[in-house]
């Protein structure tokens, strides 16, 4: 694509990438024909037509335009988005938060803006995105390993460090085990408040129970990393790295399949369906399902404090003490559910992290269906369900 039709298309392209690629790839805003950055005034629009003519803008050609173009319209250039956003009020974004939500704060979490490594001590302010120098940074190679919300330090190469800091999550089963520790089973506790592992967790998923994301129960064993096969070992192998989509044709070399959800190699059942047409997808999902009703009559006939379950606003449990329906309110906002047991809080925790990866039946399908199938047995005991009834596979 050329600078013409590039401005045509969209004006502000130019304007919103250019702060970052003063960041990342710098050269490119310095080599561009026809293109001076603003100076000192915000309000200037930071781009410009060759200072004499004649000249055809269509002609004139961008570096790297393709790579710009599909990044822009991809959700790490979204600046309007929540995961973005968030912190426009407070005016900065607080240093627990910055590693992941805005390329600036990344770079200082490593070090890579030449601050201390360890820790975002600088101002990080609001506007960033997941712009290229978060992952164009020749600092990259310096980081050798990650670490896990659980613990786990994970050896990496490259670019994969990017990815597995800021899709790790922020919890672990291990922080669950912690605030429950020695608490009995099914007894409510108002100290507990429900234990999100965040959103977007595909690396922690990815890892398994090698990375130990999950509420791991005591004697049973975990499927590991999902290697996969070797053409699709690393994140970037599946996704294009700018648009972020899957690319599907190449799953096609070994996979019969119309979509990346209808893909099945499994020849049993999980999910008591007996359907092996359908996509693993389809099981990890039915479990899933499954899992939230039982966890609700949990709250309900066990604990004797209904909870419901809002996908659209933190913290997702709510409070319906009077079991009629409907969230509870008070001075107007929905009342947070606070009557977690420790058995309550695993199941939840479980299942939020399994669903909160949309990509969990391609990351680690295996793990993904034991997390479920554990905490489904969890319930099932004070429920007085068998398990053998339910006809699920773990
Ligand atoms: C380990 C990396 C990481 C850290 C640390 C982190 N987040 Fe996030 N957060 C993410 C990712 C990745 C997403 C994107 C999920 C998506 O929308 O696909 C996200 C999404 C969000 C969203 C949007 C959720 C939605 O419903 O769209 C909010 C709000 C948020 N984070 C708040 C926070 C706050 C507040 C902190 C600090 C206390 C924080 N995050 C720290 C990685 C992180
Ligand atoms: C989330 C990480 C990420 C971000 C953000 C990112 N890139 Fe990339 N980019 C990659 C990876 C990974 C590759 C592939 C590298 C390889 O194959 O060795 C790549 C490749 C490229 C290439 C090589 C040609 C191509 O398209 O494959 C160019 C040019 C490029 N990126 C430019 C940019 C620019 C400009 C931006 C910002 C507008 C950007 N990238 C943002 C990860 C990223
Ligand atoms: C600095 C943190 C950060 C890094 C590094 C990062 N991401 Fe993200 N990623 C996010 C956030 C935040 C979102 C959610 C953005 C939004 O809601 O618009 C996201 C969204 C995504 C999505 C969801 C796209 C969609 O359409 O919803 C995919 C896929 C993704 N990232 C893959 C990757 C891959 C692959 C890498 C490494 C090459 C990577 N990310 C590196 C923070 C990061
Ligand atoms: C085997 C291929 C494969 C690999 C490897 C892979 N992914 Fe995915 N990923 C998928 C598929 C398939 C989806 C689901 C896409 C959909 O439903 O649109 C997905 C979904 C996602 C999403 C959620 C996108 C959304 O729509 O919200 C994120 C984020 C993500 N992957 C990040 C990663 C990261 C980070 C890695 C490396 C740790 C990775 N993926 C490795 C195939 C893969
Ligand atoms: C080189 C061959 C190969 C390619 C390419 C490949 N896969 Fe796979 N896939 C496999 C193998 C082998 C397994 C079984 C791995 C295992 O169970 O350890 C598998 C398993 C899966 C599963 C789990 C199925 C089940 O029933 O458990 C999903 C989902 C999946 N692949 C999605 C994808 C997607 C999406 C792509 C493309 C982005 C892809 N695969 C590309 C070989 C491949």
């Amino acid at each position: 694509m050329s600078l013409g039709s590039f401005l045509t298309m969209r004006p502000v392209v130019l304007y919103v990438s250019l702060g970052f690629l003063a960041l990342g790839i710098g050269a490119w805003a310095q080599t561009a024909p026809g293109i001076t950055e603003a100076e000192g005034d915000d309000t200037a629009i930071p781009f410009a037509l060759p200072q004499s003519g004649p000249f055809n803008a269509a002609e004139i050609d961008i570096e790297n335009d393709q790579a710009i173009l599909d990044w822009f319209r991809s959700a790490h250039a979204n600046a309007a988005a929540e995961a973005f956003s968030h912190w426009d009020d407070e005016g900065e974004i607080n240093a627990a938060c910055a590693t992941c939500h805005s390329g600036e704060g990344f770079r200082d979490f490593y070090g890579l803006d030449g601050t201390q490594a360890g820790v975002v001590d600088g101002t990080i302010d609001v506007g960033g995105v997941v712009d290229c120098g978060t992952c164009h940074n020749a600092g990259l190679a310096k980081i050798s390993e990650v670490t896990f919300p659980s613990g786990v330090v994970h050896p990496v190469t490259g670019v994969e460090a990017s990815c597995l800091t800021c899709h790790q999550g922020r919890a672990a089963g291990a922080t669950v085990l912690a605030a429950t520790q020695g608490m009995a089973d099914d007894e409510p506790n108002g100290e507990l408040r429900f234990i999100n592992p965040h959103y977007a967790t595909a690396a922690a998923t990815w890892l398994g129970g090698y990375g130990a994301a999950g509420y791991h129960y005591e004697g049973n064993a975990y499927s590991g990393r999902f290697f996969h096969a070797r053409p699709v070992a690393s994140c970037n192998s599946c996704h294009d790295p700018h648009t972020l989509e899957v690319q599907f044709e190449p799953c096609l070399t070994c996979h019969e399949a119309n979509s990346p959800g209808d893909i099945r190699i499994a020849r049993q059942s999980y999910d008591g369906s007996g359907d092996t047409t359908v996509g693993i997808r389809s099981d990890i999902q039915a479990n899933a399902d499954l899992l939230m009703s039982l966890l609700l009559d949990y709250t309900d006939d066990v604990v004797g404090a209904p909870a419901i379950y809002d996908a659209t606003r933190y913290p997702y449990f709510f409070a319906d003490a009077n079991g009629d329906g409907a969230i509870d309110m008070a001075d107007g906002r929905p009342v947070a559910y606070a009557s977690w047991t420790p058995r309550g809080l695993r199941t939840a925790f479980n299942w939020k992290l399994v669903t909160a990866d949309p990509g969990n039946y391609a990351h680690n399908p295996l793990y993904s269906l034991e997390l479920l199938y554990d905490a489904i047995e969890d319930l099932s005991a004070p429920l007085g369900l068998d398990m053998d009834d339910l006809g699920l596979l773990r």
